[in-house]
């Protein structure tokens, strides 16, 4: 499958821009610029061309430019024009933003036309490096859920719904449990949801951990520690052991009636596929992520991420991924980092990369488009 690049991006009153636009020409960008020149900025504008949050999971109103002593942020909209495969023809306009300040509820549209932010998916997919996932392993399970099921979520853009799924029937429960009156046949129905929606979310959960452990196994030898991967969830091992969805499903409602009384007690849910962690082991070094340095967590995490993209680009019948690599090229050492600029060409996706310093970049001399930015100005570098 040809990738899908962004050929064209349009930024009005977005975080620090009041208005910026970018031709862009299918090679990796890179951005440049000291801090607070923009850069994180322009790569969650992009962030905000798939369904969700952005990739610093903000509020709407929180990304609308504000000047100071506004109350609330503007309007904002981001533009861009997804070319599929180097084909003209193959090319869609898609756009996002809020129409009046404060709005709660942001506009989609697919050529002009207002859609349901699921369609977003259809043309472009992402994965994403940010420094926030710096503390990945030194952080709680949830955090590792979330990137898990953001990996999940690319590959899946239907996982997201059935994860917001589970969630609204659990916290449900959790109020019925809590506040009452706990009504026997609401409480089993609202079981019924989550263990629909939990079933489906640990089968697509396993299935991602299957193929990137496969994609893994087969990328070999790299400059980035090989990481070995478990869910530790049982709902996923269920689902990696062979369990149907059927089985997998009646399993997780029987298992949550007769805990109603202890999930009352503790005030939270105990059992069920919002439980597991993502375990990762640094392979060769035989030693768990959080006992690794900060450099190999980085570079560990940067290999699922290539992984999952390498995995992603091969697939038919859904678009490629647009990888947004956030400050990563200044935690790497110069033989990683040339090690990720040929990785990044081999997987011929469109890749976004920023850092405080051009020098990081020179290893793509000649082979991508350079940006400096500075007071969210855009400048070309013809490199
Ligand atoms: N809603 C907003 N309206 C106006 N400006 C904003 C808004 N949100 C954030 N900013 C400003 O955007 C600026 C640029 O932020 P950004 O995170 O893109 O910088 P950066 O280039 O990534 O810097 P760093 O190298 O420190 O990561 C910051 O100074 C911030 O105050
Ligand atoms: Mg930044």
């Amino acid at each position: 499958m040809a990738a899908s690049v962004l050929t064209r991006l349009a930024l009005t009153d977005f975080r620090s821009y009041a208005r910026a636009e970018l031709a862009l020409d299918g090679r990796p960008v890179w951005l440049a610029g000291p801090n607070g020149a923009g850069k994180t900025n322009l790569l969650e504008a992009v962030s905000f061309l798939i369904p969700g949050r952005g990739l610093r999971g903000s509020g709407l109103a929180e990304v609308g430019r504000r000047l100071p002593g506004e109350a609330a942020g503007r309007a904002w909209a981001v533009a861009v024009t997804v070319r599929v495969g180097g084909d003209d023809d193959g090319e869609t306009r898609l756009g996002t933003g809020v129409e009046t300040a404060g709005a709660v509820r942001r506009v989609v549209r697919v050529e002009g036309e207002p859609a349901p932010p699921g369609r977003l998916a259809e043309h472009l997919r992402q994965v994403w490096l940010t420094p926030a996932q710096d503390r990945l392993f030194l952080e709680g399970a949830a955090e590792r859920r979330r990137f898990f099921d953001r990996l999940v979520f690319a590959a899946e853009p239907i996982h997201a719904a059935h994860v917001q799924a589970y969630e609204k029937a659990l916290r449900e429960r959790m109020r019925l449990l809590t506040d009452g009156p706990a009504d026997a046949a609401w409480l089993d129905a609202l079981e019924a949801r989550m263990a629909e929606a939990g079933a489906l979310m640990a089968e697509a959960r396993a299935r991602t951990l299957t193929a990137l452990t496969a994609e893994i196994a087969t990328r070999g030898e790299r400059p980035f520690p090989l990481a070995r991967l478990s869910l530790t969830g049982e709902w996923e091992r269920l689902a990696l052991e062979g369990a149907d969805f059927a089985d997998i499903e009646a399993r997780l409602a029987k298992a949550l009636a007769p805990v109603r009384e202890r999930d009352a007690a503790a005030g939270r849910a105990l059992t069920g596929p919002h439980r597991g962690d993502l375990a990762v082991v640094h392979a060769e070094k035989d030693r768990p992520a959080a006992e690794c340095s900060t450099g190999e967590q980085k570079a560990l995490v940067l290999n699922l991420i290539l992984a999952q993209a390498a995995r992603l680009a091969r697939a038919e019948g859904h678009p490629s991924p647009i990888l947004l690599l956030d400050e990563v090229a200044a935690h790497l050492d110069a033989r990683r980092r040339a090690a990720l600029f040929d990785e990044i060409e081999a997987l011929s996706l469109q890749a976004f990369l920023t850092g405080t310093d051009e020098m990081l970049f020179d290893g793509l001399a000649g082979r991508a488009q350079g940006l400096r930015v500075e007071g969210s100005e855009l400048v070309e570098i013809g490199r």
